[in-house]
């Protein structure tokens, strides 16, 4: 990737951008750097991530051509609520991105993931640093990564993951329109264009899900999306209740 076109293309503020050929993971890295006392904007971009790191400790699968792996270091420094909402805020940014660089329209999966043909395509990661004493989250690494071209996955993949299917020329505009749009998300909760943007593009409403509640599984109709990103379901004797957080499982989008 150039790195270049990428840094020309962002719009906004005062943004370092680093590249890597190769590393563990750009999120792990940016974490890194945050530890070590680092107080700008930074977005790291790899071609190829080692040790790419997913939801509840699973590996993203990264492979050095094909795909698009980025993270963002922000400083937000608002109160915990106000962050809450951020996985589906960043799910809807980076649909929206992908559709105008490349035109494919994505879905989404609650919570975290963008769905093609009923195979996932992106993982969204988003790891909130805070201040516990004073309440509030001073910074998050929102980490994205695409398969733009992947043709081949591991077999244990194969009927799970899958890509955009454009060409790869697109990655250095993709990384900075989706940084663009993050650079500009607004915190709290959904706007009323996210959230209908999200109510019809989500692959999760009006389907049948499995949840689990302190490792039991329920099932439940998905009926809808809250203002906060929460997934309201109901049972099958009508009650609603509406998950706020982990693993939910459903059929492909
Ligand atoms: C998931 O599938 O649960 C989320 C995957 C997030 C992957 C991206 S790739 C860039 C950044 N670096 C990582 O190690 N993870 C995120």
């Amino acid at each position: 990737m150039n790195y270049e076109n990428i840094r020309s293309g962002i719009l906004y503020g005062d943004v370092k951008v680093i590249g890597f050929e190769s590393i563990d993971s750009t999120s792990s890295y940016l974490r890194r750097l945050l530890d070590s006392g680092e107080k700008g904007t930074v977005l790291a971009v790899a071609d190829e991530q080692t040790a790419g790191r997913g939801r509840s400790g699973k590996s993203f699968y990264s492979p050095l051509s094909g795909g698009l792996y980025m993270s963002l270091l922000i400083h937000p420094e608002v109160g915990f609520d106000a962050v809450s909402s951020v996985t589906p805020k960043v799910c809807v940014a980076v649909s929206r991105a992908i559709e105008k660089v490349t035109g494919v329209s994505t879905q989404i999966k609650w919570v975290n993931d963008l769905y093609l043909s009923g195979k996932k395509v992106c993982g969204i990661l988003c790891e909130a640093v805070n201040d516990y004493k004073n309440a509030v989250t001073k910074s998050i690494i929102i980490g994205v990564g695409i398969n733009i071209s992947t043709v081949e996955f591991p077999a244990q993949l194969q009927q799970l993951a899958g890509s955009l299917g454009v060409a790869d020329d697109c990655r250095e505009k993709l990384v900075s329109e989706i940084t663009n749009s993050l650079l500009t998300l607004s915190f709290g909760e959904l706007s009323a264009d996210e959230l209908s943007f999200y109510r019809e593009r989500s692959c999760v409403i009006g389907n049948k899900i499995n949840y689990f509640v302190n490792g039991q599984k329920n099932t439940a109709e998905a009926v809808g999306i809250d203002s906060s990103g929460g997934l309201i379901v109901e049972n099958i004797h009508g009650e609603r209740l509406t998950l706020t957080s982990g693993e939910i499982s459903v059929r492909p989008c």
